[in-house]
């Protein structure tokens, strides 16, 4: 599908965006872990988050869908049954790493598999910790793990694990199958990544401590169904939040966002830059910190963002970018290596469709250096199936001059089904 974009100027809004992907991939997934009924408000039913129910489905959890609610009826601990099918992540990194923790240590075997995009993922990073753990991943390489792979469970051991890269997928999958293992297990991180997982697990009951910069996670007995109403998404919000900096004469509130701070990156980068953003009506739900946020048009100018700011902000670059082609001066991108391993190689992705529009970007070996330039001139650009190069872009063409069309836009629908309908509206 193409989604053509015209030119907005002048926009006041009060924007909800959809829940967290995070957090709405977790409360399934400890859900059905959990003993009881797990009510879940402001689920995402994007398709990743939906990849997650089909796959626990085919474990053998009960999950009810509703307009307003999920409810996923728990079997505790030692509950899923083995699957007769493969289970397809689609094109959910999120779920193939997280559940492969689980699966490492179930009495079964399960066959994993996922789109072309997921194949291409390294899955070595989360091979690595769980093979320490007793666990057998097998794939078409012994070197290398590439989905489709398969997991013989086994009983497990705790580990002491210092992660290669700041990825709180593998930390995530590490203690997940830490919550079954023999005895603790203990994650170290070279930066801190979301911690969604560790706040959660907490919340339903498990054993979790962050002592500086380690999780501590001691073999859970029971996991406890409790509700969970999801934030609404900071990934999804900051598309929202670049549009209002950067077109003329814009405010636009987003309502209910989640603000833990570990996610909080993208505020820092445009606030840096200059951005007016207010942080307004602050509460915690469920161990999250949630508020709304303002943002007022801004004369934004360039920045570096780096080293610790990077797993805070790391699904935010590909807007970044485009808030820096209406900066003035230079923001210089690095340490995000990361990027080239998402749901397209985003460092190159993210510069061949920006010059399209005209922007002065150049590819680093860890990142980008972009110039700010009087403006951007609409343009087709290509999606590349990766949602957050669609959504990036079509701020990018809604503050440019002239029409803009995203080829293959629908991918939008992975993590944010209603979005041409929100920026047709505003
Ligand atoms: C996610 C972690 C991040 C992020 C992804 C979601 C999660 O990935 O990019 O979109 O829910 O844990 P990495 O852990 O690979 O950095």
């Amino acid at each position: 599908m193409n989604q053509i974009i015209t030119p907005k100027k002048n926009i006041h809004a009060t924007i909800t965006v959809p829940g967290d992907k995070s957090i709405s991939h977790r409360s399934i997934m400890f859900g059905a872990l959990s003993k009881g009924i797990t009510e879940i408000e402001g689920f995402l039913m994007g398709e990743d988050c939906l990849s997650t129910i089909n796959c626990f489905q085919k474990l053998g959890i009960n999950i009810e869908q509703y307009q307003n609610k999920i409810l996923v009826h728990g079997k505790g601990l030692h509950g899923l049954t083995a699957p007769t099918e493969i289970l397809d992540v689609g094109n959910s990194g999120t779920t193939l790493r997280l559940i492969s923790g689980i699966l490492s240590a179930q009495p079964f075997c399960s066959q994993l598999t996922g789109d072309s995009s997921i194949q291409k993922r390294p899955m070595n990073r989360i091979a690595v910790p769980l093979r320490n753990m007793g666990a057998v991943l097998k794939g078409n390489d012994d070197n290398k793990l590439f989905a489709p792979f398969t997991i013989e469970g086994r009983q497990l051991k705790g580990i002491t694990y210092a992660l290669p890269v700041a990825s709180a997928q593998v930390k995530s999958a590490i203690l997940l199958a830490g919550i079954f293992a023999e005895c603790e297990t203990v994650v170290i991180e070279p930066q801190p990544t979301r911690d969604h997982t560790e706040i959660m697990l907490q919340y339903m009951g498990a054993d979790i401590q962050k002592i500086g910069n380690e999780i501590h996670c001691k073999p859970a007995e029971q996991l406890y169904a409790k509700k969970i109403v999801v934030p609404a998404d900071i990934s999804s919000a900051a598309y929202f939040m670049v549009m209002a900096c950067i077109c003329e004469n814009s405010e636009i509130l987003l309502k209910n966002v989640g603000i833990n701070q570990t996610r909080t990156g993208i505020i820092d980068a445009l606030k840096a830059m200059g951005g007016n953003i207010a942080i307004e009506n602050e509460s915690i739900i469920n161990g999250e910190k949630i508020a709304n946020i303002r943002v007022k048009y801004s004369a934004l100018h360039g920045t570096t963002i780096g080293g610790a700011d990077i797993p805070r902000l790391i699904d935010e670059i590909p807007v970044i970018a485009v808030a820096a082609c209406f900066a003035k001066g230079t923001t210089i991108i690095k340490d995000a290596q990361e990027l080239k391993v998402k749901e397209s190689n985003r460092i190159q992705t993210i510069i061949t469709e920006l010059k399209k529009f005209g922007a002065d970007i150049t590819e680093t070996e860890d990142g980008m250096i972009i110039n700010g330039v009087e403006h951007l001139k609409g343009c087709t650009v290509e999606s590349h199936n990766d949602h957050r190069i669609a959504l990036a872009m079509s701020i990018a063409g809604a503050c440019a001059l002239g029409e803009t069309t995203i080829v293959d836009a629908e991918c939008v629908n992975i993590s944010f089904p209603n979005f041409y309908d929100i920026v047709t509206a505003i």
